[in-house]
């Protein structure tokens, strides 16, 4: 497997809005949205990276929420919200017979678990709102939105593999809007989410490499696009689709064009206050050094249109996009807080050793 196909891997008809009668006053958005009334919210896991940013947004605006998860991820993080422990590969007994507004699902990657919490849930919600993610779509060669060809799969299987992430997501949008209806579902997918708690660091290595300063490797060239989602763009999509009861599978992700590694490259250098010698290397050399960039896809082949995700249904149906030098801002705030230890063990594909061992084979190929 290429080491774009385990990036992608490894890693989304406007719903009717509905009118906003009967809001007390308290409930008026501080941020000028239309909000319908408090909600009681049910977050399928809550506890990881996108979750707690969702969970944060939802109380902000005075929803109610509990979160069901197994209590093993930063059990400790919502000491004051109800959380129901259980299992998505079986144990769902402390959802049985309890009703909530909406849930919030994003702990589903094996369709039986997903189909399994719908169907429980199904008779005592009024929206079931699902994260899936772009990898979805069964090939990038071209341009995708959300009713281009989904990946398939011929048998389930019974364990969750990064191989099959894509096709069983679709299996899960699927399974579960047969238990809840299209009429009461919803289905997100992301792009690369970044921001403030990403456990994955891929987004991170950049603006932390770039603080080191120096020669330094950068892909492609200046010019190649990307698409990102800030996570906090992402949970105020959230909680808008849940107040405005938006239905239907939006991509969430910034416009197709508006950014790309040269941008990245500005904005890392202006927010860590460091300068480096980017060393653009093209994708013949990546490809032939079966060379593992962070969120980076050559613009040919399979993955050509990786960052060609339309989004235009979600910018009209409420998504906004911060500009991504806030997000790398915020996102080198919170790394800042972070223990040594965490810092030290960062799961950067990237090593220094790599880094300087392939910067002198492109040199020596006297490019
Ligand atoms: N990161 C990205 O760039 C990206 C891109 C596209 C899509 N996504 C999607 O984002 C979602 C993941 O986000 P996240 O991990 O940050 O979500 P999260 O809701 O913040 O964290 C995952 C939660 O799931 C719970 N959980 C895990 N396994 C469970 C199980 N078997 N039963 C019950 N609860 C379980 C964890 O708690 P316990 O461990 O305590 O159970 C944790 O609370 C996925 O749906 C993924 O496909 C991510």
């Amino acid at each position: 497997m290429t080491s774009n196909r385990r990036e992608i891997l490894k890693a989304g008809l406007l719903g009717s809005a509905v009118g906003m009668v009967g809001l007390p006053a308290s409930a008026a958005a501080s941020n000028g949205r239309e909000r319908r009334r408090s909600m009681n919210l049910l977050v399928l896991g809550g506890t990881g990276f996108i979750g707690p940013h969702m969970v944060r947004e939802a109380l902000r605006r005075g929803h109610n929420v509990t979160l069901f998860n197994r209590g093993r991820t930063n059990n400790s993080l919502f000491p004051d919200l109800e959380t129901i422990k259980g299992d998505r590969a079986g144990d769902l007994e402390g959802l049985q017979g309890r009703r909530w507004d909406v849930v919030i699902d994003n702990s589903g990657y094996m369709p039986q678990h997903v189909r399994h919490s719908a169907r429980v849930l199904s008779d005592n919600i009024g929206q079931y709102l699902f994260i899936s993610t772009i990898s979805t779509y069964a090939s990038y060669a071209q341009p995708n939105n959300e009713d281009s060809t989904l990946a398939t799969i011929d048998d389930v299987p019974e364990e969750f593999s990064w191989q099959n992430y894509g096709a069983l997501k679709v299996l899960c949008e699927q399974w579960a809007a047969e238990e809840v209806g299209d009429d009461r579902f919803t289905v997100l997918r992301p792009t690369y989410i970044c921001g403030p708690g990403d456990h994955t660091d891929r987004f991170t290595y950049w603006p932390v490499r770039t603080q080191k300063g120096g020669v330094m490797l950068w892909p492609g060239s200046a010019a190649h696009p990307l698409q990102l989602i800030d996570v906090r763009d992402l949970a105020n999509f959230v909680v808008d689709c849940v107040e405005r009861r938006t239905l239907g599978t939006y991509n969430t992700v910034t416009p197709i064009g508006s950014y790309t590694f040269g941008n990245l490259l500005e904005d890392c250098q202006a927010i860590t206050s460091s300068t480096v010698e980017p060393i653009w290397i093209d994708d013949a050399f990546l490809a032939a050094n079966d060379v593992a960039v962070p969120i980076y896809h050559p613009i040919s082949g399979e993955y050509a249109h990786v960052s060609s995700i339309s989004g235009e249904r979600a910018r009209t149906a409420g998504l906004r996009n911060r500009p991504i030098r806030e997000t790398i801002r915020d996102l080198m705030a919170w790394w800042d807080t972070l223990a040594d230890e965490r810092i030290a063990n960062a799961r950067f594909e990237m090593t220094p050793e790599r880094e300087t061992e392939l910067l002198a084979a492109w040199t020596a190929q006297g490019v």
